[in-house]
Formats: structure tokens, sequence, C-alpha cells
């Protein structure tokens, strides 16, 4: 029986436009770190994919490097960055933020459907002492879009928080490691849910729809983008072969691709979603986007997974994660499964 996967989209391969991008940019020689022509032209592409005329852009290799330097770069040491609970910077980076941020301290903010609201975030704001040396000040707002649960903030939500954050001086960082899949789903532009609605510094995900090892780092504040100079140097993502990820963030970027392969993602979760709602399957999360958090008890999990379908398993529920590579076959398959299994446990 094959398996159908729904582990994660860092388990899809890279995607076919990418992988040839990679070989076109294999002829000849180019110049090291970063001073090839691929990669001047990048930020050029990057200025007019999100319409901005000094965004800067700093391809580097995990998403977990975008935000941790990104963050170090937008706060200092003694002070704090505001995150949801649920964060990844905050539950799955091992304190990279913190150590990159000479001890910057992170926080979370508890809100609905895995998102901030405004009033959990003046809650959080109104509990600082601000001012106090034993306390540390609250410098950062990191939104995740989508969350690392699957929902998505709409530009109104990034809007309001960005402005309480900027009644307080904090700058706002975004944690975009899916961020394509949330703007296929908003219908916006890349400059209406970044720097139009108040964010600073993007973690642009590429990684989890179809690129290899690349991600990138896009400022919209010119003093974060001149530190991170030298600190994604000094953090070792100033890479000999940089014009290999610039090739892939090219064309990922050109023609809508990042867009179209993001839109089958979420297209495929809407279609399973569908289909295990249809089988009476409840959900701990809106998938907005593609990630769904379905109620699943233990056994039927073990079922499921006996019938070649691949997850991941959380108390109480399985994670099931659509990517660019998921094709109408392989939903029709999963849900027929599901089908099986659950009638079995009725
Ligand atoms: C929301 C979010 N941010 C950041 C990351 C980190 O990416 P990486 O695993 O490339 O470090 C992930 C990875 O799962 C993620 O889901």
């Amino acid at each position: 029986m094959t398996q159908i996967e729904f582990r994660s989209d860092n388990a899809a391969g890279v995607a076919p436009e990418i992988l040839t991008a990679i070989g076109d940019a294999n002829t000849g020689t180019a110049i090291a770190y970063g001073a090839d022509d691929l990669t001047a032209s990048l930020e050029w592409l990057i200025r007019e994919v999100f319409e901005h005329p000094t965004a800067r852009v700093f391809p580097v290799t995990s998403g977990t490097a975008a935000n941790a330097l990104s963050l170090a770069a937008l706060c200092p040491p003694w002070g704090s960055v505001l995150c949801h609970d649920s964060a990844h910077i905050l539950q799955s980076e091992c304190g990279a933020t913190s150590m990159f941020g000479g001890g910057a301290v992170m926080r979370g903010v508890r809100g609905n459907d895995f998102r901030i609201q405004p009033d959990t975030f003046r809650a959080a704001l109104e509990a600082v002492r601000w001012g106090d040396p034993h306390h540390s000040q609250p410098a950062v707002l990191s939104l995740t879009q989508p969350t690392d649960m699957g929902t998505i903030y709409s530009l109104d939500e990034i809007s309001t928080l960005t402005a309480i954050a900027g009644e307080r001086g904090l700058r706002v960082h975004l944690d975009g490691a899916r961020m394509a899949n949330a703007i296929a789903a908003l219908g916006c532009s890349a400059a209406d849910v970044t720097w139009r609605a108040g964010v600073d510094v993007v973690s642009l995900g590429a990684t989890k729809n179809g690129a290899l090892s690349t991600e990138a780092i896009v400022t919209f504040d010119d003093a974060a983008a001149d530190e991170l100079v030298y600190r994604t140097k000094r953090s070792g993502h100033v890479t000999s072969k940089m014009r290999y990820q610039s090739a892939q963030l090219h064309a990922y970027l050109t023609d809508d691709l990042w867009l179209r392969l993001a839109t089958n993602s979420n297209r495929q979760m809407t279609r399973l979603a569908a289909g295990l709602a249809d089988l009476g399957v409840e959900f701990v999360n809106r998938p907005d986007v593609n990630m769904l958090f379905a109620r699943m008890s233990d056994d039927v999990a073990t079922e499921l997974e006996a019938a070649g379908l691949l997850f991941y398993r959380m108390p109480g529920s399985i994670r099931l994660v659509t990517s660019w590579q998921t094709s109408d076959a392989d939903i029709d398959a999963a849900l027929d499964r599901f089908r099986t299994v659950c009638e079995d446990a009725a």
C-alpha cells in the first residue's frame, strides 16, 4: 500500500521550477559570498514583489536562523520579544533568539485561535514594569502568519496589533515560514500583509513551499538591515555559494510560483478538511491554510497509520499538513482510507 504524506510540508520535495533554476545557475563561475549578479538582482526582485523601494534581502538556510537573526537585529539584549504562546520562536527553536539576541527574553501572549488579540496584547504590555531595570523591556512584537496551528490573521488584525506595538515603541517581526500560504488564502499582496500593515522585518519562508534549504530575511527597516549584514556573517549564513540560494528565491518569486505552489497546498487542505468534516471528524483549529489538527483517539490514529497515512500524533489529535506536492489523487485516496477506518471504529 502506498503511503500518503501529511507529516509536514517540509517532507515534500523540491519544486521542479526551483531545481531547474539551480541547474541554470550552475554554469561557469561566479564570485562568492553573495557578491554575484543573481544575488544583486534578487534585491531588485524583492523590491518589486514587496512594492518597497528600499527593501533588502538576506538569504539564510533555515527558518530558525531567519527568525533568530531578525529578532536579534530588532531587540536589544535587555529587551523582550512578545509572541503568541504557541509561536515557533518560543516553543520550537531551542532559545535561538535568546542566544543570538544576547539574552533577549521571549514572552508568550495568550489569544484564541492561536492568534494574539488586541486585548491580550494590551494586557501583556500593561503588565510590564516599564523603565524598571529588573524587568526585561518589550522591544518587539513577533507575529506568525500563518500561525503554527494553521490559522491566519486578517490584514486589519495585523494593522491593529502593529499600531498598539507602535504606541509603546515596539518594532514588528513577522514569522512568515508559510507566508505564501497566508497570501494565497487572503488574496492580498506581499506588501499588504507586511510593511503596509506595519511590519518591519519578515522571515520569508521558501523551503516548506518547494525550495531547498533556503529562506530569506526581508527588511523594510534600514537599521535592522545594516545590522543583519554582520549578524548573518557571524552566524555562518553568508554562504560562499549564495548564488544557488538566490537562484531559488528568484524562481520562487517569479511569475507567482510561490503563490501557485501555496494555492495548491491550501486547496488540497480545503478538500481534505471538507471530506473529514463529512465523516464527522472534529477539528482543533480552523484550517485557514494547509494545516489541520483533527481530534482523534490513539486507537483510531494507530489504525490510520496502519492504513498508510503519514501524520504527526499530538495528545488527542493528529496533525495533517498538505504541500505543493499533494495531488487530487492523494486526497481522494486518503479520504477513502479515513472513511474505512472511521466506519470500522464507529
Ligand atoms: C512557523 C514556523 N516558523 C519557523 C520554523 C522554522 O523553520 P526551520 O525548521 O527551517 O528552522 C518553522 C518550522 O517548522 C515553522 O513552522
